[in-house]
């Protein structure tokens, strides 16, 4: 505290003031002029996940999200709300835990977009059931309300505000239905824009401040 007050610390180059000021292991911290801490590189990394490409770090059997990321320190990256190896579209990768948390945690809210394919024409009456929720057994819990926007017999775009484990192929199997095919467009203000797929690249500074 005394070298907080003498002005005599800086984190990032910046004189700190704040007694509470957050450090964490990206953080580069000085005493006078002596370095305290290197900062880890913090990487966020967005992926265009093709189908047939498992949400995982390592498999024996099946290509891994990671065999795509061709960056020297792809080893230390973990994936902030996997998809099916069915299922295509926007990933998150990071080696920032506090990060990935914000982004996934149902408390925090942040909008998951799907555009999905169904195998049976999509029932009105779902749009009343996915927005008041449905009990799933095994975890004990009522979803939170989801948006379902039909935009064709067959093909409709949902939102999530969380990410339980098979969620929306289980919430069309509850209205009597099968997906056949889901792709995630966007996470909070974060979309694939023009990425192909299989491509990825590092968010910029700006896009990592709001994932809401
Ligand atoms: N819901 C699913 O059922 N699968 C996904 O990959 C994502 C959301």
């Amino acid at each position: 505290m005394q070298a907080i007050a003498g002005k005599r610390v800086r984190v990032e180059d910046q004189v700190v003031t704040d007694g509470q000021h957050e450090v964490d292991r990206f953080s580069t911290v000085s005493l006078d002029d002596t370095l305290v801490q290197q900062g880890e590189q913090a990487l966020y990394i967005m992926l265009h996940k093709p189908v047939g490409y498992l949400s995982a770090t390592s498999d024996p059997q099946h290509p891994t999200v990671i065999d795509l990321i061709d960056h020297p320190a792809r080893e230390t990256l973990h994936i902030a709300g996997r998809l099916d190896r069915s299922s295509s579209g926007l990933l998150l990768l990071t080696n920032d835990g506090r990060w990935s948390k914000r982004l996934t945690e149902p408390g925090e809210k942040v909008d998951k977009v799907y555009l999905v394919e169904t195998a049976e024409p999509i029932v009105p009456e779902a749009v009343e059931l996915f927005a008041r929720g449905f009990y799933f057994h095994t975890e004990d819990l009522t979803t939170l309300p989801a948006e379902l926007e039909i935009l064709g017999e067959r093909l409709a775009r949902v939102t999530l505000h969380e990410g339980r484990y098979h969620q929306i192929k289980r919430m069309f199997h509850r209205v009597e239905n099968r997906v056949i095919s889901l792709h995630r467009e966007s996470i909070g203000s974060l979309g694939l824009s023009d990425l192909p797929p299989g491509a990825w690249r590092e968010l910029r500074r700006n896009e990592t401040l709001t994932p809401g």
